[in-house]
């Protein structure tokens, strides 16, 4: 396919006034997790714990005062959706919310490459989830401002891999060194699959607990064994709770499954209960992308290694850092 307008902001004549065109990731789309380096994470995770103390100190404040962002959603979404509404507005910015793509041109049968060119002459940056893998690629081929990667089908989920990764990093102090279990459906699972190659930066141990029907797949697996790290797959978390440092546990994705009969077959496979807690290690972080549909019982909540409620604020100063990053500001 031939394209014409190879245009990021910062190589093309659209470039805002007072921009910092020397700003790490000004003007780039964030589509992979395979994009960034340690130095890059560091990065991220400085503005990051700037922006929290902001927010404690003020709420919300003038950085990204002018700027709007397009938030076009094509599969269901609560917590991506509004913290990167929330990010925004407390940087001063504005939002186009796209959620109802029924109600868009997109149920005339409008294509992605269309809606994107379009919604760029309205905003500055876009953030978009799209049932298919590689639709933020394709996405960013045709635009000239930066795409934000908020899910595309079952490949990858950047953004939330950044925030889990900060809410090690803030709840542990440190994260190599780190035993990280993996548990539910890996195979479907994009935030599994941008986590783990997140972590394979790092000095870690892997452990994956699913059904053999929901392994993490062949070629994650190998791209993290690029990087010497130790990875191991279990049926049983009896194996491994003992030995893990954080606990991610995710829901099965019944929207990806072509057979409902199988779902129904795995989707109780592994849940946590507090009689599951009692074989963990006193400093084990529970952590889930959320939503919950059963994988972790609420009884869980009140243990303070519960950290999947820290975790969705965590991920409110991630995306304020991101956004800021991406126009400029940070
Ligand atoms: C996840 C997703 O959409 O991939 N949710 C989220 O963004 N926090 C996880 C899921 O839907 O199971």
């Amino acid at each position: 396919m031939a394209l014409h307008t190879p245009r990021k902001i910062n190589s093309s004549p659209y470039l805002p006034f007072g921009d910092k065109q020397d700003a790490p990731f000004y003007g780039k789309d964030i589509l992979s997790v395979k994009q960034f380096s340690r130095a890059d994470i560091d990065y991220i995770f400085g503005v990051a714990r700037e922006m929290e103390e902001m927010v404690r100190r003020i709420g919300s404040f003038d950085l990204l005062k002018g700027k709007i962002l397009a938030n076009l959603f094509y599969e269901s979404s609560t917590r991506t959706f509004s913290s990167f509404t929330s990010a925004m507005e407390r940087l001063g910015g504005s939002v186009i919310p796209i959620n109802e793509v029924r109600y868009s041109s997109v149920s005339k049968g409008e294509s992605l490459p269309d809606t994107v060119r379009s919604l760029e002459s309205y905003a500055d940056v876009i953030v978009l989830r799209h049932p298919e893998m590689g639709s933020a690629e394709l996405a960013a081929k045709y635009a000239r401002k930066p795409i934000i990667n908020a899910g595309d089908g079952m490949g990858e989920h950047p953004t939330q891999a950044l925030l889990d990764l900060f809410t090690i990093m803030q709840e542990m102090r440190h994260i190599d060194g780190l035993t990280v279990t993996m548990v539910g459906d890996l195979k479907y699972g994009r935030t599994v699959h941008s986590l783990a190659r997140l972590l394979a930066l790092y000095d870690v141990r892997l452990n994956y607990v699913s059904p053999d029907i929901l392994k993490m797949p062949a070629h994650i697996l190998e791209e993290v064994k690029q990087h010497n790290i130790p990875q191991a797959e279990f049926n049983c978390l009896d194996d491994v709770i003992a030995q893990s440092d954080a606990l991610y546990v995710t829901r099965v994705q019944k929207e990806r499954f072509e057979d409902l009969d199988q779902y129904e077959g795995v989707k109780n496979a592994f849940v946590i209960t507090p009689e599951t807690m009692e074989s963990a290690k006193e400093e084990m972080i529970v952590m889930h992308p959320l939503p919950r549909v059963g994988e972790i019982r609420m009884e869980v909540d009140d243990d303070p290694r519960a950290a999947y409620f820290r975790q969705v604020e965590y991920g409110l100063y991630v995306r304020m850092a991101l956004l800021a990053m991406v126009l400029g500001k940070a």
